[in-house]
């Protein structure tokens, strides 16, 4: 079958038994959403955001690009950014990187990669600050696997210093932004422990 007849064929079967299970879904959730989670993660097709928490459209407002990168300068993540938390109100922001990243991955390699090169450097700046930390590492697996994590940690870091994340807590908004990381090889998400709630 042609493939993108069976997408759409997809697409009908999934909205006939999501409407049978619970009848009025989409007519509800048409006329507004309320998700209590930002999601910040890596474009890889192995790690869509509600899938892999399980939850149904409505529940994750989703921001992906190439290796799960905040930039100062990207508008479109900022203004992704600000819509969550200021019209949105979500609760958490959730950055979830994955070990394996081939973006990661890529930033370190020597070859030309073309235009994502310039995108990469910012994960290469990531590396540059840890250097010491990584260059110690034996294994470019076990290598690539840290920066992946330090990558995730760098870019909490950023959501927080945005002026949005900023100006919410200042008005004590409830806001908490996290630090995830998922294996491909489990499914299995593994929280880093840096969530921030405000300062
Ligand atoms: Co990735």
């Amino acid at each position: 079958m042609d493939a993108m007849k069976q997408l759409m064929e997809n697409n009908q079967a999934w909205a006939k038994r999501i409407e049978k299970e619970q009848p009025g879904f989409f007519e509800h959730l048409s006329e507004q959403q309320t998700p209590e989670y930002l999601w910040i993660g890596c474009a890889d097709s192995r790690v869509s955001a509600n899938e892999i928490v399980n939850l149904p459209p409505g529940e994750i407002f989703v921001h992906r690009n190439i290796a799960n990168v905040v930039v100062h300068t990207d508008l479109n993540c900022l203004s992704v950014i600000q819509y969550a938390i200021e019209v949105l109100q979500v609760k958490h922001i959730i950055v979830c990187g994955h070990y394996g990243c081939g973006g990661v991955k890529a930033a370190l390699e020597k070859k030309d990669h073309g235009l994502i090169d310039n995108w990469l450097r910012h994960i290469r700046d990531v590396y540059r600050y840890h250097s010491e930390q990584l260059d110690a590492i034996a294994d470019p697996k076990a290598r690539n696997d840290r920066l992946c994590e330090l990558n995730v940690i760098e870019q909490v870091s950023n959501v927080c210093n945005t002026t949005m994340v900023k100006k919410a807590w200042r008005r004590k908004q409830t806001l908490s932004v996290h630090g995830w990381i998922y294996r491909l090889e489990d499914g299995l998400i593994q929280d880093l422990d840096i969530t921030v709630s405000g300062n």
